[in-house]
């Protein structure tokens, strides 16, 4: 869907009665404008990616934070030391939200140096990285996430050079298309823990889900095994 038809399909929900909708790339920054209210998670990182109507009014927050977070701790891999994040765009600002939740430092280096600095500045307590020092910076990090388009499926791999990580390093991945990035398997071949993409995604809706159907769902390995099917493994 092209942006400028993002308000007449939201209209278009609200007057079929939908519950609610997700909300993906690219539109997760301009959806806040058409909101009536904002969550704090929707603030604070941004943007939003689910919303929920309710007689009309549309209310706004941004999961993708929450469900990051979920999703390490589900794995039992959410660590306590400070984290490095790949990347400033909409995934990298609510994950950093999230993690300084957490009471978890958060790094953030980008190509463009600018908007990691925008970042930064809506976030205090960021601190921002020269992308040129990525590499050097990781002896102090027990936390490093790819937020950064690349390594997702018609982009090109991130390559990345782990020699100065700790071995007790965890090494995520937001991009889930394909569901195994050449980046994650660097990290598993120096034998630092690995977190897939998909997982966020699973854990990323269920708040929505939630509020929807009034129903919890639980994210377990019969829904994983099921949208990872649709998914190629490795790039194609
Ligand atoms: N698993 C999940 O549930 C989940 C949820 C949300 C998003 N995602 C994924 O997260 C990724 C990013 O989404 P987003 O919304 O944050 O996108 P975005 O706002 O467009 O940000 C893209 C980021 O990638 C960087 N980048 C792009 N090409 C690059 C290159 N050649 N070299 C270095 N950096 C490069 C950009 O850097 P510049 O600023 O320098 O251009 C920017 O930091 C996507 O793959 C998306 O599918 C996954």
């Amino acid at each position: 869907m092209p942006p400028h038809g993002l308000a007449d399909a939201i209209r278009g929900l609200i007057a079929e009665s939908y519950a609610g909708a997700n909300v993906t790339i690219p539109h997760k920054e301009a959806v806040l404008a058409l909101c009536d209210t904002l969550d704090d998670s929707a603030r604070r990182a941004g943007a939003a990616n689910t919303l929920v109507f309710d007689g009309g009014q549309v209310r706004g927050s941004n999961t993708d934070g929450q469900g990051f977070i979920a999703n390490l701790r589900d794995q039992g891999a959410l660590p306590t030391g400070p984290a490095l994040i790949l990347g400033a765009g909409g995934a990298a600002r609510a994950i950093a939200a999230a993690l300084l939740s957490e009471g978890i430092a958060v790094t953030v280096t980008n190509r463009g140096l600018d908007r990691a600095e925008t970042l930064a500045a809506a976030l205090p307590g960021v601190s921002v990285l020269p992308w040129d020092q990525r590499e050097a910076a990781l002896a102090d990090m027990s936390l490093l996430v790819n937020t950064t388009s690349l390594g997702m499926q018609d982009q090109p791999p991130l390559t990345f050079d782990f020699a100065q990580a700790d071995s007790g390093l965890v090494v995520a991945d937001v991009v889930y298309i394909p569901l195994r990035t050449r980046f994650l398997d660097t990290a598993a071949e120096r034998g630092l823990r690995t977190v897939e993409g998909l997982g966020m995604l699973l854990h990323q809706a269920v708040p929505g889900f939630a509020a929807w159907f009034g129903v919890t769902p639980v994210v377990d390995d019969e829904v994983r095994t099921l949208l990872a099917a649709g998914i190629p493994p490795y790039a194609t």
